[in-house]
């Protein structure tokens, strides 16, 4: 639309730790996601509304112009290293690891790997760069569960407190990449809406630039 911003967010981690910065740029939301059913959201600025996507669909819906803004996590963008997207903030939000984690009886596992994860394109990358030929399984969630019933050796996932690994039985391994949420920007967006979108990244780098002096 011509003189609206669409910002795509997902519920959950991203909504809540996102809504913070919307606030200190005067941003505020009418709807709760977690609450309404509602899948568009106005906000207290007449030309900015949200759309709730799940967060694996944010590059896309930013890339395709479904969004002219959105709010994903480096891990999700590591899986679209083609998408012709902005990327001009780090939010520093949602921070974790994506690191490769095994069954702690297998750390010495010998020969050709199999691993399990969702993050198919940065696993592939990182033993690619390792020179390690491995199978890789890929799953949509729960990938904890692979090494323990035995689909897979390693499974490569975002490890934050490492509470989950712990809980069944699995230690993080090796480091691949750290992880925060980034602030992204559809490309013809960026022409057409120039300083609207400005304003908004500049907003946003002063929400968190006060978020840490706090
Ligand atoms: P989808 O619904 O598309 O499968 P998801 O369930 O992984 O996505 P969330 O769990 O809301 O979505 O995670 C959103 C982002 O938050 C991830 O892409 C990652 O960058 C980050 N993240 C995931 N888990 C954690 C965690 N335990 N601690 C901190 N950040 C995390
Ligand atoms: C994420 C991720 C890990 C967990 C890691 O799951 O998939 O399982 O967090 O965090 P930890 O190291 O602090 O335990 P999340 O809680 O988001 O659930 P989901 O992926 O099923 O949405």
């Amino acid at each position: 639309m011509p003189n609206t911003l669409t910002l795509a967010l997902s519920k959950g981690r991203i909504y809540k730790e996102t809504l913070p910065l919307l606030k200190a740029a005067g941003i505020e939301p009418i709807d709760d996601p977690e609450t309404s059913r509602k899948l568009i959201l106005d906000t207290n600025q007449p030309d900015v509304r949200l759309i709730i996507v799940r967060a694996s669909d944010v590059p896309s819906y930013v890339e395709y112009g479904g969004a002219d803004l959105g709010v994903a996590g480096k891990d999700v963008l590591l899986e679209h290293p083609h998408a012709e997207l902005y990327e001009p903030v780090d939010l520093r939000i949602a921070c974790c690891k994506l690191m490769t984690a095994g069954r702690v009886d297998d750390v010495k596992k010998k020969g050709r790997l199999k691993v399990a994860t969702k993050f198919v394109e940065s696993t592939r990358q990182f033993y690619a760069e390792k020179g390690q030929q491995v199978d890789i399984i890929k799953l949509y969630g729960s990938m904890e569960l692979a090494p323990l019933v035995g689909l897979a050796d390693r499974i490569v996932d975002v490890v934050d407190t490492g509470n989950t690994l712990r809980a069944n039985g699995l230690i993080p391994m090796e480091h691949i990449a750290d992880i925060s949420s980034r602030l992204v920007v559809n490309k013809a967006s960026m022409k057409m809406k120039h300083a609207r979108i400005q304003k908004f990244i500049s907003d946003i780098r002063g929400a968190i630039e006060a978020q840490e002096n706090d």
